[in-house]
């Protein structure tokens, strides 16, 4: 009998943190990437909820369990030093444009780049 890799085979498994103030749209960042999904009136998340998507990087087989992060986890455990070279969402929004680069959970965009680098860079 052929070995056969199934649906859920992979070859490595990162776990990656969405953290950031509330209503900035981690949520949604998520849905995006995980399901293609947007939500205009999403509730806030409480506590902390996770999806996963596997990517192929080189010939591997990448899974990534994402963790969104709500208001009851203690953001400020989490320093600064972590948002270094961050990722803003809401690029939709020029007009209260904050960093250089940013995505769209609405307009998905650069939401599948972004996932891949950081993962690509993990890997
Ligand atoms: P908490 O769970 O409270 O921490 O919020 P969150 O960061 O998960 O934000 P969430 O994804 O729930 O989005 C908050 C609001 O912003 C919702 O009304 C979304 O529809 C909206 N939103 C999310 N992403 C975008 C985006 O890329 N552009 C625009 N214009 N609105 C967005
Ligand atoms: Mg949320």
């Amino acid at each position: 009998m052929g070995t056969y890799k199934s649906q859920d085979d992979y070859d490595y498994l990162f776990k990656v943190v969405l953290t950031g103030d509330s209503g900035v749209g981690k949520s949604n960042l998520l849905s995006r990437f995980t399901k293609n999904d947007f939500s205009h009136d999403s509730r806030s998340t409480i506590g902390v909820e996770f999806a996963t998507r596997s990517i192929q990087v080189d010939d591997k087989i990448v899974k990534a369990q994402l963790w969104d992060t709500g208001i009851l986890l203690a953001k400020k455990a989490i320093t600064s030093a972590y948002y270094r070279g961050a990722v803003g969402n809401k690029a939709d929004l020029r007009h209260l444009r904050a960093i250089s680069t940013e995505t769209s959970a609405l307009e998905a965009l650069n939401v599948e780049n972004t996932f891949t680098e950081v993962l690509t860079q993990i890997y």
